[in-house]
């Protein structure tokens, strides 16, 4: 273990910390917020088997959401959404949508963020109805000037993306995509503790 890593601030209470305490932990952040890449890596191969009585498991799901992106010619930015947007499944068993667009926020634009957070409600239009509730919920965010981007995303690489005989590209195709999303944050209040 390096000295970095090694180092311990000594308050007992923040009232108490003082600017080299902080010179102390900021360092480990700049290390530990390299190694994000890594945890989303490992985060979304815990979807992997986990089928949920859909035809493939989550994991092929996100590669096969991606992969049609990427052959659609969309931005790098949309083909990691794509490939994320999901990744919420295993810990926001009610509001999985908000999971995927609350860490990608501060790598994405406006639209994006936008899109991934609103997935969830804009998929229902294609199986709300199937279990009771009303397909159209997506409506009352018709005034959106995202409202055709969530569309879209739903259309072409969601609600399709469930096909066994896809041949989707493989994680490792997208993990230096994903690398360069996550590597500097656009917009955080902890961006200058990063650099
Ligand atoms: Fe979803
Ligand atoms: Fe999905």
């Amino acid at each position: 273990m390096s000295d970095v890593q090694e180092a311990r601030a000594s308050f007992t209470a923040m009232t108490n910390a003082d600017a080299a305490d902080y010179e102390i932990i900021t360092d480990h952040f700049r290390s530990f917020s390299k190694g994000l890449a890594d945890r989303l890596l490992d985060h979304l191969k815990l979807l992997d088997g986990d089928f949920g009585g859909f035809p493939i498991d989550r994991l092929q799901h996100s590669l096969q959401s991606a992969t049609r992106a990427h052959r659609d010619g969309k931005s790098e930015d949309y083909v990691i959404m794509a490939l994320l947007h999901d990744i919420g499944d295993t810990l926001g068993t009610f509001n999985h949508a908000d999971i995927a667009a609350s860490i990608l926020q501060p790598f994405l634009d406006e639209e994006l963020h936008w899109i991934v957070k609103h997935h969830g409600i804009f998929q229902g239009y294609y199986f709300f109805h199937h279990i009771g509730l009303d397909r159209n919920l997506r409506e009352q965010f018709r005034d959106s000037p995202y409202f055709d981007a969530c569309a879209e995303f739903c259309e072409k690489y969601d609600q399709n993306a469930f096909d066994p005989d896809y041949e989707s590209e493989p994680l490792s195709f997208f993990e230096p995509m994903l690398r360069r999303v996550v590597a500097k944050p656009r917009q955080s209040i902890y961006k200058a503790a990063q650099e």
